[in-house]
């Protein structure tokens, strides 16, 4: 059965057929499918309108509609509307159906996001793709912006929403017609359309067209010199040049003709402006009445962590020493002088953070698990002769967050400190690098100082990788710990609600560049004078003699696997 489809008009002069209607051959369409191309407002959707309605009583239909404007077919024609906001399962099932049934439908894809609605695209054109062989009843399928569908280059959304749809259009334009499917795609760009979706169709329905490259495109489809092709430009909207088998041997010019039915959107007409408002600064400059920033505040994750072996045997075995020393302390000293005994530990205290600093003055020392360090404090405690108990591991952890924070006395001597170390606190005592960087931000708020760039977060948080350090931030972000933002520049800037304090902005692109220990006791007298040069020299050469075997990999250090090169404790300044 032949039917002819008025698309409208052959336009041009009379005496060369203009005037004389341009007529599409459904049937041939059918086994040869269609491609539309002409820029913004040239007039696709309309004719893809004309098109539809015009076939509609002969054949069942399915537009893939990312903008809703064909969900006004629905009232006249009967098309039933399927809204995309459901799952993949459910497309592919409705979609069956659809074919089943022979009912004609429009997709409505609008108000998704680019990836949520290559992937509704997606289960829906294989839903109808994969139909019972009983079912594969003619189906014109039209696709508007299938550009979007089925893009040439790697698109800004995920690779599999990206590797799905295009498959489903691929299908849809290369293996369809035995299924039934004939594809009728639209796009603005042909140069962003890929090349085996485009090249399955026979028919073209070339608009206006800007681009010399979508121009050199749509000549080679339409065999023409690319001299020729030059006419698209020149096209006014809503006139196509037709060629192909269910259109017309030769390139004809065509008009298309009205539409009953109306587009959702149409084109901006211009409209007269208002009388200008009196107080049009008002109203636009009013601030809005005041809305307190609500803080997210989530219970901490729970997560488990695995502790290695190694680590929990030393902690053991940490902790007989200390009770042990504890006890011999006890029986040495009973507590007759506790004031003697406090001032004692205080001494003891301030003692193990001059060894931990001192440890940070190699900057290898940051690619270190907490292990390993604190088998280099242990060290350091003999040869300064640290009389009772080592801090256990657990208290090592706490005291090492301090020291990789670099925490100076600036910052301890401020009245909100112990506050800051409190929220520090809430993190787990096994998160040592997060709660370094934790207190590193918090430290640089309190003195007003810029927040540190990502290479110095990503150093406290042992790591080589940014990502790892936004992830990190998100997760403070989330425990209503701080907020992060940016200024207009790309600056960041990290608030902490509790304390009501923020950085100064920082560029998250900043070198790091590691300030020396601000009292250098870092370095005990004596192995200053053994190595005859400052704390801050060494730190230099420290961090620059790093070889390539020693850097940290690439990914993620934070999980305890340092290369073996890095693992084994780097040579000790001090010694
Ligand atoms: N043949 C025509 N006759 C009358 N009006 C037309 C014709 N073609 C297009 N228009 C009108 O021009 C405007 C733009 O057309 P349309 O929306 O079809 O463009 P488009 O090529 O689909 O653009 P976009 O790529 O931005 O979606 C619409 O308001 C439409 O009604
Ligand atoms: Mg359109």
């Amino acid at each position: 059965m032949q039917v002819s489809i008025a698309m409208g008009d052959v336009a041009g002069k009379a005496a060369l057929g203009g005037g004389a209607p341009a007529c599409l051959d459904l049937e041939e369409l059918l086994a040869t499918r269609l491609l539309v191309q002409g820029n913004s407002g040239s007039g696709k959707s309309h004719l893809l309108r004309r098109l539809l309605e015009q076939s509609a009583q002969w054949v069942q239909q399915c537009v893939i509609d990312p903008e809703g404007d064909f969900v006004t077919l629905a009232d006249k024609f009967g098309h039933v509307v399927v809204e995309a906001a459901r799952t993949a399962e459910e497309l592919a099932r409705i979609a069956a159906r659809i074919r089943r049934h022979r009912v004609s439908c429009v997709l409505n894809l609008e108000g998704l996001e680019a990836d949520a609605q290559m992937r509704a695209a997606a289960a829906f054109l294989t839903g109808l793709f994969e139909a019972e062989r009983d079912y594969w009843y003619p189906l014109l399928v039209v696709v508007d912006e299938a550009q979007l569908f089925a893009p040439a280059g790697a698109a800004e959304v995920s690779e599999e929403a990206r590797r799905q749809s295009l498959a489903a259009m691929t299908n849809l334009m290369c293996r369809g017609r035995k299924r039934g499917l004939a594809g009728v795609i639209a796009t603005q760009r042909l140069a962003k359309l890929a090349k085996n979706v485009a090249a399955e169709a026979s028919n073209f329905l070339m608009g206006r067209t800007f681009l010399d490259i979508d121009m050199a495109r749509a000549a080679d489809l339409l065999g023409m010199e690319r001299r020729q092709a030059e006419m698209f430009r020149d096209l006014s909207r809503g006139r196509f040049i037709a060629l192909g088998p269910a259109l017309s041997r030769r390139p004809l010019s065509i008009k298309i003709g009205a539409v009953e039915t109306l587009a959702r959107s149409g084109s901006p007409k211009l409209l007269p402006l208002p009388q200008a408002p009196q107080d049009a600064e008002q109203l636009i400059f009013t601030p809005a009445p005041a809305v307190a920033a609500p803080v997210m505040r989530r219970p901490p994750a729970a997560v488990p962590v695995m502790r290695p072996t190694e680590d929990i045997l030393r902690e053991v075995a940490a902790l007989d020493s200390s009770a042990a020393a504890a006890e011999e302390g006890a029986a040495a000293e009973p507590a007759l002088f506790p004031e003697i005994a406090a001032a004692a530990e205080e001494e003891r205290r301030a003692l193990f953070a001059r060894l931990l600093r001192a440890i940070f003055v190699d900057k290898r020392a940051f690619y270190q698990t907490a292990a390993v360090l604190y088998q280099d404090f242990q060290v350091r405690c003999r040869i300064e002769r640290v009389q009772g108990g080592l801090p256990a591991l657990p208290e090592f952890r706490r005291l090492l967050a301090f020291a990789r924070a670099g925490v100076g006395a600036e910052a301890e001597a401020q009245p909100l400190w112990p506050q800051a170390c409190r929220l520090a606190e809430s993190l787990s005592n096994e998160e040592v690098e997060a709660r370094s960087v934790f207190l590193a931000l918090a430290q640089a708020a309190l003195l007003g100082a810029p927040c540190l760039g990502d290479k110095a977060l990503a150093r406290l948080y042992r790591t080589s990788s940014s990502r790892r350090v936004h992830s990190l931030l998100k997760h403070f972000e989330e425990r209503g710990l701080m907020v992060v933002r940016a200024d207009f520049s790309g600056k960041r800037i990290v608030t902490f609600p509790d304390l009501q304090i923020e950085t100064a902005p920082g560029r998250p692109e900043a070198e790091d560049r590691i300030e020396p220990a601000a009292d250098s006791t870092a370095l005990t007298p004596a192995a200053q004078e053994e190595n005859g040069a400052g704390a801050e020299e060494q730190q230099g050469e420290a961090g620059e003699s790093l070889t390539e075997a020693e850097k940290p990999e690439a990914g993620d250090l934070a999980q305890e696997s340092l290369p073996e090169a890095a693992n084994t404790a780097a040579p000790l300044p001090l010694l």
